[in-house]
């Protein structure tokens, strides 16, 4: 019988994805959560026309307690939650902090309360390689210590995570994995389904791919004298299918409970960094035309380098990235086309 998934925050960018993997292993049934405040309802549509499946979305706030439990009655015999549902923007962290502890943190507990309440097995957290700071030592695992957070969306992941540990203490009946982000980019391969940015998107991917299509005339390369082969910071980017996969890896290791620890951690990333510079001569090629870009001063808050070390999920999830930097632009160009057609 299949294992009935919710999936916070199903119609953002991780979520949809997530919910495609899920569907197409063939071994779950998802249910969505999603206010749509940052996402748009429309996505159901996009997965649909790739899976032929109908998933529900319930336009629930899952800040809102009270709301959010009567999916749950309506829903008897949830055993899993993936928990994206959160605000992710850095920048945006730092101007409406108190906005972020209350959505971020407050999404966390009534998760942490209905794990609880309605006897949830098992829980799969979007975290963020953000919690480790300021890094002193290349690669990053999983024993790399946090270290003190660059703005109040990494503290918020950061606080998460010790509400989770916190909590396993009391609810002996759940077990928790912790899934540490990289730089998630790219597509759906089909070019249907990928990610919303916001009118001024402040991610390299979108911003490339909007001066690619002429949404936006022109970019700037923050930074060309780091200490770097390149001079330009160097990030971990990883295919948004990559990560799909590896949360129904990681819903399966819980579910086969193959986990030794009641809460684990694994980092997602490619454990391959590349430069800014070798990003966009990436893109260049996949879209066939130089790109308008010029060499600008540092971005405030910019690590120069940061990469995983995976070996963690490669060897107890059985993950493994599928696609290289080229298969990432080529999806995110395809997306671009579709949306802005
Ligand atoms: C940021 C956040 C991370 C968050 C992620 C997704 C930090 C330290 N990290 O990652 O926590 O999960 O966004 O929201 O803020 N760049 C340019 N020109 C541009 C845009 C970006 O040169 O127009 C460069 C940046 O300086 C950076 C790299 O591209 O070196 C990647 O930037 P971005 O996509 O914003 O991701 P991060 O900053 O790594």
């Amino acid at each position: 019988m299949k294992q009935k998934i919710m999936v916070t925050g199903g119609c953002g960018y991780l979520g949809s994805h997530t919910i495609i993997a899920l569907i197409e292993s063939g071994k779950y049934e998802v249910i969505s959560v999603d206010s749509c405040v940052r996402s748009t309802p429309e996505t159901m549509g996009r997965v649909k026309a790739i899976t032929g499946v109908n998933v529900k979305n319930y336009r629930v706030d899952v800040c809102d307690r009270e709301s959010f439990f009567k999916v749950f009655e309506e829903n008897p015999g949830i055993t899993g939650i993936i928990h994206f549902a959160a605000y992710k923007a850095v920048g945006e962290s730092v101007e409406q902090p108190l906005m972020y502890y209350r959505n971020n943190l407050g999404t966390m507990m009534n998760v942490l309360e209905a794990c609880e309440k309605f006897r949830v097995k098992h829980l799969l957290f979007s975290s963020s390689a953000a919690v480790y700071g300021d890094i002193k030592k290349l690669p990053v695992n999983e024993q790399t210590p946090m270290g003190v957070a660059n703005c109040p969306y990494a503290h918020t992941k950061q606080i998460c995570e010790g509400m989770i540990q916190s909590e396993l203490v009391a609810n002996t009946e759940m077990n928790a994995l912790i899934l540490r982000y990289f730089n998630p980019v790219g597509a759906h391969p089909t070019g249907l389904n990928g990610e919303l940015s916001p009118d001024k998107p402040n991610n390299l991917i979108p911003v490339i791919m909007h001066v690619a299509s002429g949404v936006l005339p022109q970019m700037t390369v923050f930074g060309t004298d780091y200490d770097t082969r390149d001079g330009s910071c160097i990030r971990d980017y990883l295919h948004v299918c990559d990560i799909a996969d590896a949360h129904v890896k990681a819903m399966d290791y819980l579910v086969e409970s193959r986990n030794t620890e009641r809460c684990e951690i694994f980092n997602l990333g490619s454990g391959n960094g590349l430069s800014v510079l070798e990003m966009l001569a990436a893109a260049e090629k996949v879209i066939g035309k130089k790109l308008n870009y010029v060499l600008g001063d540092r971005r405030p808050g910019d690590i120069p380098a940061i990469y995983s070390d995976s070996t963690r999920a490669n060897e107890l999830l059985g993950w493994h990235c599928r696609y290289d930097v080229t298969a990432m632009m080529e999806s995110a160009w395809k997306w671009e086309r579709f949306i802005n057609s």
